[in-house]
């Protein structure tokens, strides 16, 4: 194989988590479970209520940690570790199916709200905050004027909008 191709290669392989189990109490919600993701790649996780689905989900992205002994693997890299912070960062994203908004923060808050994470408590860049805010606005539509209107005092269709 040519050697320029060799990092299209080493990104053919998204996520590789194996053994994964997870004990909440009794109950085992996770056990000895496998799961990989080739780059490009859609799938669907399907199963009955209770079956375990997001709790892997959580795993994947550093909400819950697996009991030890679990093999965790992101785009060829190898984690002891995940928090949620370290998978965002590894391009790991969740579109939640709750609503996931703050409703007593702004708007631009909500959009950047990547922006507000750290390890350490620091001081916020307001100005950076905005201008992520606004920026992936401009790309969806005009109206930027919402951007320091609190979630809880939009309308239905500008909430829509946001989600
Ligand atoms: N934080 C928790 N504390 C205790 N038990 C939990 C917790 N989270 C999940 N469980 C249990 O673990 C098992 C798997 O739950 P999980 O929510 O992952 O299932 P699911 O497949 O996402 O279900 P649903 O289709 O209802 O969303 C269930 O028995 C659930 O009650
Ligand atoms: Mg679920």
């Amino acid at each position: 194989m040519a050697a320029e191709t060799a990092p299209v290669m080493a990104l053919q392989e998204a996520l590789r988590f194996s053994g994964i189990r997870k004990v909440f109490g009794g109950v085992k919600a996770l056990d000895d479970v496998d799961f990989a993701v080739g780059a490009g790649e859609v799938h669907c996780l399907a199963g009955e209520n209770g079956s375990g689905k997001s709790t892997l989900i959580k795993i994947i992205t550093g909400v819950y940690q697996p009991e030890p002994g679990a093999g965790m693997q992101i785009f060829g890299q190898t984690y002891g570790h995940i928090s949620p912070t370290l998978a965002r960062k590894a391009g790991i994203a969740v579109i939640w199916q709750d609503l996931a908004l703050f409703a007593e923060m702004t708007v631009a808050e909500n959009i950047a709200f990547e922006t507000l994470l750290g390890n350490r408590p620091r001081a916020v860049s307001y100005t950076r905050l905005r201008k992520v805010a606004q920026d992936a606005l401009a790309r969806l539509s005009d109206d930027v004027h919402t951007l320091s209107a609190k979630v809880d005092q939009l309308s239905r269709k500008q909430l829509n909008e946001l989600l």
